[in-house]
């Protein structure tokens, strides 16, 4: 592990655990990482600011109102800090984090923070099981929070079970994977697609399918902590310390797109866009009257990503517009019902994108809805390349570093 010359700002809270987060910083500073303490008034039970001052060598910051500078300090620590790690974080601490809370320095510098933050929880067993607690941490990582689960173990209040700090070496690696992964993708601007569109047919109806846009936020988050500037347009209700741009058809889709196109470098298409939309929409709510039967006329949709592609191959204005990039990698999805290779072969070729990401939708496991995924990853140049089936968290980590590295 190196950290050499990275802020890490660690958040104590007040949990018996306190106390191994000494050897904590030991460990940071020995792989040359530069660590600012934040103590909750309550952590200071537990351990003394004069041991961790010793061993982080820098000041230990508790209260709001005494700055070094004139700078509050919630919001210096937040620039300084390249990440922050909250451990042990206590069910109280947690629950003022999802809820904006700032009422001490640790949970006013979190609430400032915007970039990877790593919360380690530790408490007692059924503290842990419970569903405020529990709910508290999922909607955390929602935002973008990583988690590193507690051990099963004796506990410091007799009870044996879930509630242990993880151990000190999971959150050195934790930190130490966030930090050089945030480097992959620094400077790289990442557009994101997902969900699937919704065509309004009258006021109350629409057309739309079953794409619940699980794979696209999975790219989304991941591209963020590769440290890309990450703009997402979706159909769903999205809350992310990224760019979230929400959108409901096609044609909107490939409106937010297209505003985005000029400064992006690598753009994914995950939405499952819909292929048609109706010709006429009834600005009314249409009746039944004595009708057995409707027709409805569809007309097609743009293929948004066909057009980007062929966008792509025009000549580039010289010079160059402010900011836009050159040398984009375009990538589609395409969901297969059967003949996966073969339609997967011929799409990529039609659409001219770079890379095609292949679903086999006969599997009721994976895919639609799921939070699994397992894909074939096709290449402009006739590569293929399985990844076994995981959470659609690990596919698109090995989809980004994958179509990154080629
Ligand atoms: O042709 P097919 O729908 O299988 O292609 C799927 C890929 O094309 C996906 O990446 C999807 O986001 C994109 N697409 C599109 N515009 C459409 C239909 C699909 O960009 N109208």
């Amino acid at each position: 592990m190196t950290l050499q010359n990275q802020h890490i700002l660690i958040g104590i809270t007040g949990g018996i655990a306190a106390y191994k987060i000494c050897e904590l910083i030991r460990m940071f500073k020995k792989s040359g990482a530069d660590v600012k303490v934040i103590v909750t008034p309550n952590a200071l039970n537990f351990v003394t600011k004069l041991t961790l001052q010793n061993l982080s060598q820098n000041d230990v910051y508790e209260g709001e109102f005494t700055p070094k500078n004139w700078k509050p300090e919630h919001i210096s620590l937040a620039d300084w800090a390249d990440i922050m790690l909250i451990a042990p974080a206590t069910a109280n601490t947690i629950g003022k984090i999802v809820q904006g809370i700032a009422d001490n320095l640790l949970t006013s510098v979190a609430c400032a923070f915007s970039k990877k933050m790593i919360i380690a929880p530790a408490m007692n067993c059924n503290m842990w099981q419970n569903v405020a607690v529990q709910n508290n941490l999922n909607i955390l990582e929602g935002r973008g929070v990583e988690i590193l689960p507690p051990d099963n173990g004796f506990l410091a209040c007799g009870y044996i079970g879930k509630g242990r700090l993880c151990s000190l070496e999971k959150i050195c690696s934790a930190v130490d994977e966030a930090l050089n992964y945030q480097q992959i993708l620094k400077g790289k601007k990442v557009v994101i697609t997902s969900g699937g569109t919704i065509e309004d047919i009258d006021p109350v109806r629409y057309i739309s399918n079953y794409s619940s846009g699980k794979m696209g936020l999975s790219l989304a988050k991941t591209a963020y902590d590769m440290g890309a500037e990450v703009v997402l347009v979706t159909t769903k209700d999205v809350e992310a310390p990224y760019k979230v741009t929400k959108v409901k058809s096609a044609l909107d889709m490939q409106n937010a797109v297209n505003n985005e196109y000029d400064g992006s470098d690598i753009i994914i298409m995950a939405a499952a866009v819909a292929d048609y939309r109706v010709k006429n929409y009834s600005e009314q709510k249409m009746k039944k009257g004595g009708n057995e039967n409707l027709t409805l006329e569809l007309v097609k949709n743009p293929d948004i990503l066909a057009e980007l592609c062929k966008k792509r191959q025009a000549p580039l204005p010289n010079p160059l517009p402010q900011g836009a990039r050159e040398n984009k990698i375009i990538v589609g999805f395409c969901a297969e019902s059967e003949n996966l290779i073969e339609n997967a072969k011929e799409k990529i070729s039609k659409k001219g994108c770079d890379f095609l990401i292949a679903n086999d939708i006969s599997r009721k496991d994976i895919g639609f809805g799921s939070d699994n995924n397992e894909v074939t990853i096709f290449d402009k140049n006739g590569g293929i390349n399985k990844l076994e089936k995981a959470s659609k968290q690990v596919i698109a980590r090995k989809i980004l570093e994958y179509i990154t590295n080629e």
